[in-house]
């Protein structure tokens, strides 16, 4: 079994971690930089290059493609698809997750619930989109943020109209969303590998924080999820066409929100919250699974 993981460093922990899992496994392990790949669009030659050499077949791809270069990274993630590989995300799937409004969307019509959210360019409705989000405070995001970075918690009018104001003038879209104060910083993060949920954990901002991201200091503790919050989030990743994903989820007043879904989630964390071996049981199912398409293909 030879894959390959999709990413621009190896040294990250998470590349890391799914090295020695390949080595553990005797699954052959490449570390692919999209920014290297050389799509070449030629009939049944399509191919990618890199430094000059095309590269093998694989029998499967784990894209690990960082928010800053989501664009070309889902072009290579499609040239591999084009060129029948089996891509853990696909790039549909990457591309509808990693936008949040196209993801909530996704999730809202699938009925799915999620925080009440207004997306617009209109200045002069604005207090209209905030009316429709029960009102300030409320939350402001940018649709591709990540780490918490993008994700902005508004008090005043004032402030709003200011922020949105700069927002909209660095060209960003900006999404309008209800600010869950009950869930008094508090979220989980479902880890999905597959059609289930392989490890969660809640995570608890710190003091003077709304967000509880890992890297804005939010503290991970092992968690059992209730049934109808693992099932919202397998469904989530499902809707969205992710094998991998980290779920995003909050508890209101309403019952559970699903808040986001990453299609490169980070395990470091959930890794250290859990005790879990999450790299591992990635490996596990992506091996069962390119055995499962091989067979598949053969019986064609
Ligand atoms: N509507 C909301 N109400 C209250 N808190 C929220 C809301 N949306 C997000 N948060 C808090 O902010 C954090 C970051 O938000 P979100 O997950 O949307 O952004 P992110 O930067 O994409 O995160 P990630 O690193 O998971 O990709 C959440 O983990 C949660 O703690
Ligand atoms: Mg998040």
């Amino acid at each position: 079994m030879r894959i390959a993981v999709l990413s621009r460093n190896k040294n990250l922990h998470s590349v890391r971690r799914l090295l020695k899992e390949c080595r553990a496994r005797r699954v052959e392990c490449d570390v692919i930089n999209p920014l290297e790949c050389q799509l070449v669009v030629d009939g049944k030659q399509s191919r990618i290059v890199v430094a000059g050499r095309i590269l093998p077949h694989y029998d499967a791809i784990l894209p690990r493609i960082g928010a800053s270069i989501t664009e070309y990274g889902l072009a290579v993630v499609q040239q591999f698809e084009t060129m029948g590989v089996f891509t853990v995300n696909s790039c549909e799937a990457i591309a509808q997750s990693r936008d949040k409004m196209s993801c909530l969307q996704i999730l809202a019509g699938a009925g799915l619930r999620v925080p009440k959210t207004v997306l617009t360019r209109s200045r002069r409705s604005l207090e209209n989109a905030v009316n429709a989000v029960n009102g300030l405070p409320t939350i402001l995001k940018v649709l591709q943020g990540t780490q918490g970075v993008g994700v902005m918690l508004i008090h005043t009018p004032i402030s709003l109209g200011s922020v949105f104001d700069t927002l909209q003038g660095l060209g960003q879209d900006v999404m309008i969303q209800q600010f869950i104060a009950e869930a008094a910083g508090r979220d989980y993060r479902a880890f999905v590998v597959g059609d289930r949920v392989v490890a969660a954990m809640m995570r608890t901002a710190p003091e003077g924080e709304f967000r509880s991201n890992i890297h804005r200091g939010g503290q991970g503790q092992l968690v059992r999820l209730k049934p109808e919050i693992e099932r919202a989030a397998v469904r989530a990743a499902k809707k969205l066409g992710l094998l991998v994903a980290g779920v995003d989820l909050m508890e209101s007043d309403t019952g559970p929100l699903v808040i986001e879904v990453n299609s490169s989630p980070g395990f470091e964390g959930i890794e250290r919250a859990t005790g879990l071996n999450i790299a591992g049981m990635i490996i596990q199912f992506i091996k069962k699974e390119a055995n499962r398409r091989k067979r598949s293909r053969r019986r064609i």
